[in-house]
């Protein structure tokens, strides 16, 4: 929810390794190919693994005369100081430039947050059109969002994660009058069913309804993801390049293909965003051709 109407996904999950960065980085690339103008903030300061993510692709690329695309990316200074007042001010500083930097130039602009609260994360929720929150598969982690029955998989009382989202979607109907699309995510979901499973599924969906979220189908659990972080790679790009270390496989193909989905769930504005920007280039390039004509007229006449 910028001024200019950049679209802001949020990645949100209080439980650590849920998969948030990594699918952060999956959806920055996959919007970065589709021709949208891409900003990712990495709001986690302590692990700063989308920026890590982030600096293996531009290395990888350089390193290998690569031609990939990039988002332009900020993160936020390790706050190491003493002062824990002023580091929060300085994170906060840093986080205000970066949003008033994307505003205007932006289709897209990504928030990565931390696997805790802190007052950034609160602010990232409450500017998020899309808030994805990726959640493992397994009992423990939906307590995440509530206290889950065992025994038939029905949410009891909320968690302090899922009245942090409550609270920012008060703030922002109250800011503008927008709601906040919330969609969880299954992520590492195993290839073998079992009774386990089958409660995790039925225990999401009875949350989505209990929180007024959407549930995604999500992504399996695939070694292709460890591969890919230290080239800063996403199964969005050739894999089957050399200089990407051929990892074109028909489970690779299959984490490409669950990613897709899991786009075209989000139901982001890609369609309408991206005939916007068709028609602005329409607009530049028949401005650059009138462009003469213009020079013309201010040119002084004979005589
Ligand atoms: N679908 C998947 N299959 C297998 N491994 C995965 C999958 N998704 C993520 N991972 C791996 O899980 C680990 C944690 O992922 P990630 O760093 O994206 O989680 P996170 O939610 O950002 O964690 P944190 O809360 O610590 O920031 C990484 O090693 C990543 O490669
Ligand atoms: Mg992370």
């Amino acid at each position: 929810m910028t001024e200019s109407g950049a679209h802001v996904i949020v990645l949100g999950n209080e439980k650590g390794g849920s998969g948030k960065s990594t699918t952060a980085f999956h959806l920055a690339v996959f919007l970065l190919y589709q021709d949208f103008r891409v900003a990712t903030i990495d709001v986690d300061s302590r692990q700063q693994t989308l920026t890590q993510y982030i600096r293996n692709r531009s290395d990888w690329v350089k390193a290998h005369g690569l031609q990939l695309p990039q988002s332009t990316h900020y993160h936020l200074p390790v706050s190491d100081g003493d002062s824990v007042s002023r580091n929060c001010r300085q994170e906060f500083e840093v986080f205000a430039h970066a949003i008033s930097q994307v505003e205007d130039d932006y289709d897209f602009l990504i928030i990565d947050t931390p696997g805790f609260d802190t007052n950034l994360t609160r602010l990232a929720h409450s500017l998020a059109d899309t808030l994805i929150t990726p959640l493992n598969d397994s009992l423990l982690d939906l307590n995440v969002l509530a206290r889950i029955d065992p025994q038939n998989g029905e949410p009891r009382e909320l968690s302090h994660y899922a009245r942090l989202v409550q609270r920012a979607r008060k703030e922002r109907l109250a800011i503008d009058g927008q709601t906040i699309d919330w969609i969880l995510v299954r992520n590492r979901i195993s290839m073998l069913s079992s009774r386990n499973m089958r409660l995790v599924q039925s225990g999401i969906n009875q949350l989505a309804t209990r929180l007024g979220a959407r549930v995604a189908h999500g992504i399996g659990e695939r070694v292709v993801f460890r591969s890919l972080f230290p080239i800063g790679m996403s199964v969005f790009d050739p894999l089957d390049d050399p200089a990407i270390g051929n990892m074109a496989s028909m489970p690779n193909m299959s984490a490409h293909k669950e990613y897709r989905s899991l786009v075209e769930e989000l139901h982001l504005p890609i369609s309408t965003r991206a005939r916007n920007r068709r028609q602005a280039r329409r607009d530049w390039s028949r401005s650059r051709r009138e462009g003469p004509l213009v020079f013309r007229h201010m040119m002084p006449g004979p005589g």
